[in-house]
This record gives structure tokens, C-alpha cells and sequence, in this order.
């Protein structure tokens, strides 16, 4: 009989803890209402006692998400495993992800104990989550490196202590898929109580080889995989979970597998995980990327019009890849971009019509046609821009001189006030532009990230910018879109200033609840 496999999704965990931002609390909705759509089975959602973001977030998403079991990451401490709990605790069911290094360099030089006290650790915290909910999960950190002895004991301890999912990292992406198989065929022959558990699997990327591993794993047995979208994640990054769910299906014969994965969802996902995190994903990426069905030798081309699959493996329009195109112009009505959104595999709620159509014929009538990526652009642009809007940029205006100076003024608004203000740089427009705007909003930051990306081809592409800026030592991330780099530019520390407000406000309520 075919065995499903588990699809574990940690993008907003793992994968966010890699980013240079957090994410927002919106964000982090879309993209967990992306990744329900997609059919994943597990959502981690976060590590709750990290931070009150994070804990804010997972106990959104907890009242969100219905047909996904919600989880969060603990510590094996009692403190970490009552925030985890209490954050979900509007889901309709959740699990709790205890981990504890296992390996001798982890027990020594990272926790300081040794095995015996490890074991003890994780068997009172098992007993404590197992107050909160009977599903339990027990990661046996840096297993890629654990004596083989050592994990079975280890294993055994914590079945008999009452998870019923064990989860076998390789923390630091060091295994090869024999060597990997090797861990997991033990832990099958080795564990007597091995049947009670469900073996999952957790790989990273340092070595290139995180979706082989976890393929090799399920081959020994393993029923759970856990992994990213795009692959996000620490160093690396995680198996890519677009790649592994298609080689399982692409491979389900001889595997005897099957999944809950809706495939048409993949390529969707993929887009919305990118644009709200802010990370591209290569062109040459499986599965995803943008040359992933392209053909460019004339041989591979024929080849490809006499029999797709001559050089394709996969049907692109399963994984909802779709390429009709339609001429969008300024002459185009709502109903012609709704349609396109829809050909594209985005539904009504996930992006907002109005507000999509009047940035659209804005772009149309400067560009004269608009393309699918520009339509996406503006579609996610929105919702990452998403935040009450207290600073306004009405009016810039700058000037370079072959001299190297810069002269830059604007007018913001800051609430209802006008702020007017005028800066001289010798540093370029970019930076005449974020001095006046500094001066205006009197926020002290410092410009740690500014990133300038063409979101199309040609001279008329829609540019994006993303910056990270430091203000009292948290990161704030910007992102501003527009035909006019410098425009773009301006934007994103207007977006990045309105984060940082809405963080002082949240400051403010909480000092104001404190006294
Ligand atoms: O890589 C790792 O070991 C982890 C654990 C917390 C599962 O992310
Ligand atoms: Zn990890």
C-alpha cells in the first residue's frame, strides 16, 4: 500500500529566522493562507517566546488556519513550552516542536551538560507539553552528527516518553543521502519502540544536497518531511519543499508514496513567499525559477515543440504555471486584469481589485503595456506595504550636478502636518533624499541594506527597492516600487519610517499597560 508522506512546511520559522527583517503580522497571514491553499499539513508558524511579534503572530494565524495543523518551536524549557501552548491556543488543534542537541559538540560546548542530563531534560519537557496537547514532536538537534549510539538512546527515551513524531535534523547540512539512509535504516532496526513514532526529517542545504537527503530518508522509511518554500533558511537554506513534493510525485511508483500537496499551487506559493520576504529566486532554481521551462538551444526547442517531453519531465501547467498572454494596455478593464490575475492562479482574496486596477492604469499609461510580473509586482507590492500610513511623501524633487553634489527637497506629511525640508549631499540623490526625510520624521537610522532590482526587461521596467534600516537597534524593511529608481528609493524609506512609527506606537501602549 502507498504511504503518505508528511509535508512539514518551517518557512515562517526556520526560513524567517534567515531573513534580514522580520516579517510582519501580515505577511506571515498570506503567506500561511498560501501554504493551507497549497495543502501542506504542517504549518510551524514561529518561536513564540523569540519575540512578542512573533508570539502576536502565531496567535493570528492560530484563529486563521482550519484545514493545516498549527505548530511552534520550544526549547526544551518550561517557560518555552507554556508560551508555545498559550500562543495557540485558538487553533483547533496544535503541535508543540521540542529540540535538544544531541550531538556531543552541542551537548558540550553549546549546552554544557552531558547525555544523561539531555535525556533528563527532554523527558520532563515532553511531560509538560504533554499537559497542552497529545501531539508532540521531538527534534534530536544536529542528529547529522550524533553517534549512532547515542541516537537510538536518545530516540528510544523520548517514544517512551510519549511523542509520537521524531525528527531528524541535519542541523548543518553534513550528511550525503547514503550516509543519511545509514541514520535513518538504523533508527528502524535499532529502536525497539521505533513503530510508535512517526521518523521525519529535517535537512539543510550547506552541502547542496538537503532534497537528496530527505528522498534517501523516505526510502529508509521516513513519513515526514520538513523543509521551505524556495528553500529559505539558516546559512543555505532547508530542503526546498517544491522540489522534494515533485520528485516524489514524479517518482511515487517506486517509492510508493503519495502526498497532500495540491501541485497546482506550487508555482503561487513560491511567488508570494519571494515578494513578501524580499528573497528572488534564481533564475536556474528547480522547479521555479524563471528558466525552470525554458528552452534556448534550437535542438532542445524543436525537440520541445515536436514532444514537451523530450526535454521536460514536468508539465509546467501543473505546478500552475500558465502562459497565455493577454496584451494589457491602459485600454484594459478590471474585468481583463481580474481575469489575468485568475489565469495566473490568484484568486479574488488575494490581492485587492481597486486598488490593483488604479496602480495598473497608472503603470499602463507610463509604460504602455503591462506584464504579468508587473501586474504581481503591484498586486503583493500593496499588501507589503500594508501599514497605516503615517508619513506621506507629496512632493520630492532632486538635483545631481556632474560635481558630485546633490541637492534634495521634500514635502511629507507626518500625521496632518506638512514637513518641509532640503538636504546637500555629496553622496548621490539617493542619499540627499533619505537626509531630508530623516530630518523630517527626526528618526535617528542607519541604512543597513538598499537593494535595486528591475522587476521586468527594458528601460521602462518597474524598479524595487529594499532597504533595512537600524533604529534603536531593530531592523525595519522598506520596499518602495516605481518606474523612477529614485522615486522607488524614497518610497522605501517612507515605508520603512512608517514601520518604525507603528513600532513606537506599539511601544508606547505597552509602557502606557506596564505602569
Ligand atoms: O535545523 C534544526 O536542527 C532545526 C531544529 C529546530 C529542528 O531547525
Ligand atoms: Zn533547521
Amino acid at each position: 500500500m502507498n504511504k503518505k508522506i508528511i509535508i512539514f512546511d518551517t518557512t515562517l520559522r526556520d526560513g524567517e529566522q534567515a531573513l534580514q527583517a522580520s516579517l510582519n503580522v501580515h505577511a506571515k497571514i498570506q503567506i500561511a493562507l498560501a501554504l493551507e491553499r497549497m495543502g501542506i499539513d504542517i504549518i510551524e508558524v514561529g518561536f513564540p517566546i523569540s519575540s512578542p511579534g512573533d508570539f502576536k503572530s502565531i496567535q493570528s494565524i492560530s484563529k486563521i488556519i482550519k484545514n493545516s495543523k498549527i505548530c511552534s518551536l520550544a526549547r526544551c524549557l518550561p517557560k518555552d513550552i507554556d508560551v508555545a501552548a498559550e500562543s495557540m491556543q485558538s487553533a483547533k488543534n496544535f503541535r508543540i516542536h521540542l529540540f535538544l542537541g544531541t550531538s556531543n559538540l552541542h551537548i558540550s560546548s553549546k549546552l554544557k551538560k552531558n547525555f544523561d542530563e539531555i535525556k533528563d531534560m527532554a523527558v520532563s519537557s515532553i511531560k509538560r507539553a504533554k499537559k497542552y496537547t497529545d501531539d508532540i514532536e521531538f527534534s534530536c538537534e544536529d542528529a547529522g552528527r550524533t553517534s549512532l549510539d547515542n541516537l537510538c538512546n536518545i530516540v528510544e527515551t523520548v517514544i517512551s516518553a510519549g511523542v509520537n513524531t521524531i525528527n531528524i535534523p541535519d542541523t548543518v547540512g553534513y550528511t550525503t543521502p547514503t550516509q543519511f539512509k545509514n541514520i535513518i535504516d538504523t533508527l528502524f532496526h535499532r529502536v525497539t519502540n521505533i513503530d510508535q513514532a512517526i521518523v521525519s526529517v529535517h535537512c539543510h542545504n550547506d552541502l547542496g544536497m538537503a532534497v537528496g537527503n530527505s528522498i534517501s530518508a523516505v526510502e529508509a522509511g521516513a513519513r515526514q518531511i520538513e523543509g521551505t518554500i524556495n528553500g529559505l533558511g539558516e546559512r543555505a537554506g532547508n530542503t526546498a519543499l517544491e522540489e522534494v513534493v515533485m520528485a516524489l510525485n514524479i517518482h511515487k511508483k517506486s517509492l510508493h508514496t503519495f502526498t497532500n500537496i495540491n501541485f497546482k499551487e506550487i508555482y503561487k506559493t513560491s511567488k508570494i513567499v519571494s515578494q513578501f520576504c524580499n528573497m528572488p529566486v534564481s533564475s536556474n532554481k528547480a522547479i521555479v525559477g524563471k528558466n525552470a521551462f525554458s528552452h534556448s538551444s534550437g535542438i532542445h526547442q524543436d525537440g520541445v515543440l515536436k514532444n514537451r517531453e523530450n526535454y521536460e519531465i514536468i508539465d509546467p501547467i501543473s505546478i500552475g504555471l500558465n502562459n497565455c498572454k493577454l496584451n494589457l494596455t491602459s485600454r484594459s478593464g478590471r474585468a481583463a486584469v481580474e481575469y489575468r490575475m485568475k489565469e495566473m492562479g490568484y484568486h479574488h482574496y488575494d490581492y485587492n481589485l481597486n486598488e490593483l486596477y488604479i496602480d495598473f492604469l497608472k503603470l499602463a499609461d507610463k509604460k504602455g503595456r503591462v506584464f504579468d510580473y508587473d501586474l504581481e509586482a503591484l498586486a503583493f507590492f500593496k499588501k507589503q506595504q500594508n501599514i497605516e500610513e503615517y508619513f506621506k511623501l507629496e512632493y520630492f524633487d532632486v538635483q545631481s550636478k556632474l560635481s558630485g553634489l546633490s541637492v534634495a527637497s521634500i514635502v511629507l506629511m507626518c500625521g496632518s502636518k506638512i514637513n518641509i525640508q532640503k538636504s546637500t549631499t555629496n553622496n548621490g540623490p539617493v542619499d540627499a533624499i533619505y537626509q531630508a526625510l530623516s530630518k523630517a520624521t527626526l528618526y535617528p537610522i542607519l541604512l543597513k541594506k538598499f537593494n535595486l532590482v528591475a522587476n521586468s526587461e527594458g528601460e521602462d521596467a518597474l524598479g524595487k527597492v529594499d532597504i533595512v534600516v537600524q533604529y534603536k537597534s531593530r531592523n525595519f524593511h522598506g520596499v518602495g516600487l516605481a518606474t523612477d529608481i529614485i522615486e522607488a528609493s524614497a518610497q522605501a524609506m517612507v515605508n520603512a519610517f512608517n514601520y518604525i512609527w507603528k513600532s513606537t506606537q506599539v511601544d508606547k501602549e505597552l509602557e502606557k499597560l506596564h505602569k
